[in-house]
């Protein structure tokens, strides 16, 4: 029997990569490769990279210039490591990363992982590969699947990506650039996906896309269905307790939609909903084609159909021209929503999109003291909502064994962590649970019917919920 030969995958960014991360690992599989949690003993190890916010390049050649000492090393003793750079950085840089990093034998853009075996094949022969090319873009004719099935399920809760890419050019943003144009999957694959994923015991479904709510893949009608329909569609399959997408633009927000979660209990009362900023003007710069108002009364349509739904957002500080009173609308568009929570960011320029050439107005220090008002304001919305869990019942999917020894935790329909005392037979299904306390960002309950658990606290990562995911 051959020895597994061992791949490391670094993963930077947004749940997609964490996706493509899985995908790659799959496709190698057949190779008769095996994941590695470390990079000494890796015969491959793939950067997966991020290009949305900051230095995202310069941070991957330093990474590079790290590994290149570990693939030297190995080298002196007789062992073979190969690098590959994958995710966006790798689309937009290109050649350039093998031009600059002699230790980098593939560059693998994110439309092309199902190729891993083949570049990899290349490099062996030619020393280098580079695949970063975009699949042919017609929408809606014969498409190849952009992103074959996932093999195998892992835990109770499951990425599943429905769309990739993005047209809106929103002038601050790289996806158009490095992910291309929307393109959606069929839905005869997206159903086998789910459908595989819960006979393997997974309850939990997140579709994933940059702009999930612009999904439109072709139905077995022949006709592009709507990510509503789509939601309609999966919530029959047995075995789905739980649906969730993201990330959704405001402008895609359609009837479907709204009905989808009027109707389908499985669709998830929690909607993440990038707004950017709340001052036209900015928006406008921005390209987002919504004003502030359009949004909230986008959040109103939601909030018609469930009024237990609740809302994060994505916010940027200090784009070009931002003013105080173009901050303060931001503010009093964060007291008007009021969320569960939401990631902020301070505007960072992406080579190659038009902000970048805006005249830059806002100073480090006034970008810093802009943040830091806006996340005190979003964290006590985040700490309100979840303190008002305290002392009701709500419904939580367990899905693991927590540190704390008897504790199994578990998320609520907000994708807060709730921990209860109790057997892991509970381990994949969606019990009531009283809450009676809150751990930092935990909740602390028991089973509802059974005695209070005072289960011990438990400490988690500062953040409710996955990484946002880039887009939208
Ligand atoms: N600067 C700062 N934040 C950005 N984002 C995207 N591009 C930039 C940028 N150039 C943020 C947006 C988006 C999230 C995924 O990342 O808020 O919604
Ligand atoms: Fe598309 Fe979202 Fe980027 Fe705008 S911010 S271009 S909607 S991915």
């Amino acid at each position: 029997m051959t020895t597994p030969r061992k791949v490391h995958i670094k993963s930077y960014g947004c749940q997609m990569n964490v996706y493509d991360a899985q995908r790659m690992v799959d496709t190698l599989a057949p190779e008769g490769f095996v994941e590695t949690a470390s990079v000494d003993d890796a015969d491959l190890v793939i950067l997966n990279t991020c290009h949305i916010r900051e230095k995202a390049s310069e941070k991957v050649y330093s990474e590079l210039g790290r590994l290149r000492t570990v693939k030297d090393e190995a080298a002196r003793n007789g062992r073979e490591m190969r690098i590959a750079v994958a995710g966006c950085v790798a689309q937009a840089e290109g050649s350039e990363i093998i031009r600059r990093e002699r230790a980098v034998d593939i560059v693998v853009g994110p439309q092309s992982y199902h190729h891993l075996p083949q570049l990899l094949a290349k490099a062996k022969t030619d020393g280098r590969a580079i695949e970063t090319e975009f699949p042919v873009e017609d929408k809606f004719a014969s498409l190849p699947d952009p992103k074959p099935a996932v093999i195998r399920a892992r835990g109770i809760s499951s990425f599943v990506t429905v769309q990739e890419g993005c047209d809106k050019f929103c002038t601050f943003c790289v996806v158009p650039y490095t992910r291309g144009m929307e393109v959606s999957r069929p839905v005869a694959r997206i159903i086998d996906d789910v459908q595989r994923l819960a006979d393997n015991g997974v309850r939990e479904i997140t579709l994933i896309g940059q702009n999930v709510n612009a999904f439109h893949g072709d139905g077995d009608d022949g006709k592009p269905w709507s990510l509503g329909r789509l939601l309609y569609r999966l919530a029959q399959i047995p075995g789905v307790a739980r649906l969730r997408y993201s990330t959704s633009h405001p402008r895609d927000v359609d009837d479907a939609l709204i009905e989808a979660h009027r109707d389908i209990p499985a669709v998830m009362p929690f909607v993440h909903l990038p707004v950017q900023s709340g001052s036209d003007r900015i928006l406008e710069a921005m390209n987002r084609k919504h004003t502030a108002a359009d949004y909230a009364r986008t959040v109103e349509r939601f909030r018609k159909v469930r009024e237990d739904i609740a809302f994060s957002s994505d916010f940027i500080v200090g784009f070009p021209g931002e003013t105080e009173e173009d901050f303060s609308a931001t503010l009093a568009l964060v007291r008007q929503i009021s969320y569960a929570g939401a990631y902020s960011f301070k505007y960072s320029p992406r080579p190659g999109t038009p902000a970048a050439d805006m005249q830059e107005t806002v100073t480090t220090t006034l970008m810093d003291e802009r943040l830091a008002r806006l996340q005190e304001l979003i964290d006590s919305q985040q700490a309100a909502f979840n303190a008002a869990a305290i002392g009701k019942t709500v419904d939580v999917l367990f899905e693991r064994a927590a540190r704390n020894p008897g504790q199994i935790v578990g998320r609520t329909a907000y994708l807060q962590p709730a921990h209860v005392m109790a057997s892991p037979d509970i381990i994949g299904q969606v019990l009531p649970v009283t809450i009676d306390s809150l751990e930092r960002y935990s909740l602390i309950g028991a089973l509802a019917g059974s005695a209070p658990s005072h289960a011990a606290p438990f400490s988690q990562p500062a953040n409710t919920s996955p990484p946002a995911m880039t887009g939208a």
